[in-house]
Parts: C-alpha cells; sequence; structure tokens
C-alpha cells in the first residue's frame, strides 16, 4: 500500500467566517469569543489532522469600488482577530495537532516576529508553525505606516533576509541552554545563549531572544508563494507549502516544480510537504452529494459581487468597473498582488465571461473537484494523490460549520482511514516530527 498523506485545514481567519451560510448558528454574535474554531481544531485532531492554518491579510478589504462597503456588509474577510489569539487558545485546548498562524513580513519586526512564534511554541510545547507571507495589498501596507509594498520580487528578496535574521533569532539559544540547576545556582547557561548581531540590506536586530527556547529548535514554516520566485522561496525555506494548482496534471508540475527547487538548494524534497485546495462536497448518497452541489453552485451564482470583492481583494484588483458580460480574455487584468491566482484565474475562465466564471463555484483555486459519497470521495482522493506523487490535502470550505466538521471527521476521515490513506493516531508529541513521519 501507498504511503498514507497529510491532511490540513485552512481557516479563513479568526471571525465571523461564513456568515449567512446554512448551519451557522449564532456565529453573528459569537465570533468574538471564538469557541468554533477552537472546536474545528479539537475536531480536527480527533481526525489526526497534520495542522491548521489560519489565514490573515491585516486589513479590510476596499478593492471593490475602492470602498469598505460590501466587506462590511457581507462579512467578507472581515472583521479579523489577530491570529495568534485564536493560535494560543487552540493550543490549550489540544495536544497533537499542529496550529499555524500567519503573519506578514511587512508587518512584523524579525524579532517580534522570533518572539511571538518561540512563545506560541512553548506555549504548545513545539506545535506551532509559521505561515510566511509577504503581504499582497498597499491597504495592508499602509496600516502599518508605510506607503505601499515593494514590488513582487522584491518582496521575496526582502523575505530571503528577514528568514536568516528570524533563524538566526531562534538559533541564538543551544540546545541544553536552561539547565535549571538549583544546586549550582544555573538556570541557564550563559556560555549557550549568543548574541545574533544581525545586519542586513533590509533588517537588522540584535539578540539574543529573550523569550528563550523553541521546542522544536526552528519551528515549522509554511508557505504559499506561487510565482516562480515565490516557489523559490518556499523551496528554500518551507517544511510545507499550501498550493493552488488546478486538475492532476497542474498539481503534479507544482510538485515537480517544488522538488526541483529543493534540490537546487541542497534540501531533501521529502523534507517540504505540498498540500492542495480541496473542498468536498460530501452527501449520505451520490444524489444527495449531487443536491449539496448544486446549492452551492446556486449560492455561489447569487453571490457574484461578493466573490468578485472577495476575489479582488486577494488579487487586489477593483472589478467594480469591469463589464461582467465580457469575456474574460478580452480584458486586461495586471496586479502586483498575487499573481499565480489571477494567471490560473485566467486560465480557468478561458472564453468565459467574468459573471459565468464568478457563478462557478469552484473557479478560483481548487485542485480536484470532490463530489460524492465518503468513501467515494476517499477513493477519489487516493487516486489523485498516486497520479502526483505525495503529500496531501489543504481543507479550503467556505461554509465552516459544526455540521461540516462532522462531515469530515465522523464521514470522510474514517473512509480515508479504513482505505489506509490517512494516519489513525500521531507518531510524535510536536509538530514537525508528525509532518516528516511519511
Ligand atoms: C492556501 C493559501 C493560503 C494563503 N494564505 C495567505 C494568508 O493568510 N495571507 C496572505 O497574505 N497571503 C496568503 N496566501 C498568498 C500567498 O502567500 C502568496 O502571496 C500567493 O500564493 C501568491 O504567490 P506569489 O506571491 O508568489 O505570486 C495564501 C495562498 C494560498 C495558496
Amino acid at each position: 500500500m501507498a504511503n498514507p498523506f497529510h491532511l490540513a485545514w485552512f481557516l479563513q481567519g479568526s471571525s465571523a467566517q461564513a456568515w449567512g451560510e446554512e448551519w451557522t448558528g449564532h456565529i453573528g454574535a459569537s465570533w468574538m469569543v471564538p469557541e468554533l474554531f477552537v472546536d474545528l481544531a479539537r475536531t480536527l485532531e480527533r481526525a489526526c489532522f497534520d495542522y491548521v492554518l489560519i489565514e490573515d491579510s491585516s486589513y479590510i478589504g476596499e478593492s471593490y469600488g475602492a470602498s469598505t462597503a460590501v466587506y462590511l456588509e457581507n462579512a467578507i474577510a472581515v472583521p479579523r482577530q489577530d491570529p495568534s489569539v485564536i493560535a494560543a487558545l487552540m493550543t490549550q485546548r489540544t495536544s497533537r495537532i499542529g496550529i499555524v498562524p500567519t503573519f506578514g513580513t511587512y508587518s512584523h519586526h524579525p524579532y517580534l516576529l522570533a518572539r511571538l512564534i518561540a512563545s506560541l511554541d512553548q506555549i504548545s510545547l513545539g506545535r506551532i508553525g509559521w505561515n510566511a507571507v509577504t503581504g499582497s495589498s498597499d491597504y495592508a501596507a499602509m496600516n502599518y505606516g508605510l506607503t505601499g509594498l515593494p514590488e513582487h520580487d522584491t518582496r521575496y528578496d526582502m523575505a530571503d533576509e528577514y528568514m536568516a535574521a528570524v533563524r538566526a533569532l531562534w538559533g541564538s539559544w543551544e540546545p541544553g541552554a536552561v539547565v535549571d540547576d538549583k544546586e549550582r545556582g544555573v538556570f541557564i547557561d550563559p556560555g549557550k545563549v549568543h548574541h545574533v548581531n544581525f545586519e542586513g540590506k533590509f533588517y537588522k536586530t540584535r539578540g539574543p531572544l529573550n523569550a528563550g527556547p523553541c521546542p522544536q529548535g526552528q519551528p515549522v514554516i509554511a508557505q504559499a508563494g506561487g510565482s516562480p520566485r515565490g516557489r523559490q522561496f518556499a523551496a528554500r525555506h518551507a517544511d510545507t507549502i499550501v498550493a493552488h494548482a488546478k486538475g492532476l496534471g497542474g498539481m503534479k508540475a507544482y510538485r515537480d516544480d517544488v522538488r526541483r527547487h529543493m534540490i537546487a538548494c541542497g534540501r531533501n524534497p521529502g523534507d517540504c510537504k505540498v498540500l492542495f485546495m480541496v473542498a468536498p462536497i460530501l452527501g449520505e448518497t451520490e444524489e444527495l452529494a449531487q443536491e449539496h452541489k448544486r446549492r452551492r453552485a446556486a449560492h455561489a451564482a447569487a453571490q457574484v459581487k461578493q466573490r468578485l470583492a472577495f476575489f479582488g481583494k486577494l488579487i487586489s484588483v477593483d472589478f467594480s468597473d469591469f463589464d461582467l458580460d465580457r469575456p474574460i480574455c478580452d480584458i486586461e487584468i495586471t496586479t502586483n498582488g498575487h499573481q499565480l491566482n489571477l494567471e490560473q484565474f485566467k486560465r480557468i475562465a478561458g472564453t468565459r465571461t467574468l459573471r459565468e466564471t464568478m457563478a462557478d463555484y469552484n473557479a478560483t483555486g481548487l485542485s480536484v473537484e470532490l463530489v460524492g459519497t465518503p468513501d467515494a470521495v476517499a477513493a477519489q482522493m487516493g487516486e489523485a494523490m498516486e497520479e502526483v506523487g505525495g503529500d496531501g490535502y489543504l481543507f479550503s470550505l467556505p461554509n465552516v460549520s459544526r455540521r461540516v466538521l462532522a462531515e469530515i471527521e465522523d464521514g470522510l476521515v474514517p473512509a480515508l482511514q479504513a482505505r489506509g490513506l490517512v494516519r489513525k493516531a500521531y507518531s510524535f508529541a510536536q509538530f514537525r516530527d508528525n509532518l516528516l513521519d511519511f
């Protein structure tokens, strides 16, 4: 039997997400105290997921019509709490699953970031990852007093240096530095804690890190750069990559490319797990699953404006003036934001119009369409992974609710486990060890 594959979850921030969707109860009132998301982490831990990635973008959308209105009215990525808070809460109610908050290299000084992640790694006993993003919106940059973001590839040059600074800070504590020796009256061995004095072209930091050592030494790095420069960055630094790639051919090409880049920077390609986005639609029968798909599609068709606003925020494009009924291939669209998303969107759109494409619920980046009974979907997931060569999936569902989580935990995951496709128990206490287990 083939190796099992990995599962992770993409949580669209700590927010009133899925507001207005079915089965979300009182999310409009209860979002502030994020019990649903803590429940989500516990549920996914019972299902032996590798990690929960907590998305963040640090600003309220304003791309659509240069106004925040559509975002505020429809709860599109707003409100968003700081991901470190929900990450900390999740660590205290779980014991094995990895927790991966997102922080931007434009918004946090390397010392602040290194300290925050080290503290989270400590309180979780080695289960923290950092989703390292370079940002894609000038609005976000302006929230931090900048005039805008640097040019796309320069952001990755800066992020390479940023990583060096952060790693140096985490490395300022040698293993065994905390001796806790009451007899000698020594808590920390001063010979094992080092100054950093990092001075690069873009960043400067001193150290040593006052937070103390990370249980994982260097916490897990997650990344999602999709452009050629982004992939090079991810291949150099990441333990796991979350990817937009459409279709089995696209997924395989993406993974092969990452592995090639890893070899080029002297890394073992097995040391980074590339997970592809999916949003399974499940039903007790094939007909029920198809019915759920029809409902999802009808919902998307009724939300063209909101979906354009969401996608426009993601790629920093104002779609409000675009002719919805013109073929996308006839419209000039460019971005200094997420380039791969835009390219893929154009490819998926083909000769379709903006309205037609946005009404397609699956238009903005899922790898394989999964619709059916838990067993049928489990089989499809297994076949796709076999074709692609590994490493697993990132669930990204637009309608997060306890009902949807139960379908995954009690329906899909047991079906995957019965086929030997995913783990039935964690082998290790720490995040990276579980990630590299197979
Ligand atoms: C699954 C996934 C999750 C992402 N999460 C975030 C996020 O939370 N915050 C963010 O600013 N960017 C996020 N991104 C965007 C990436 O960091 C990256 O900018 C994007 O994939 C485009 O790649 P490029 O910048 O190399 O063109 C995510 C991308 C993907 C595919």
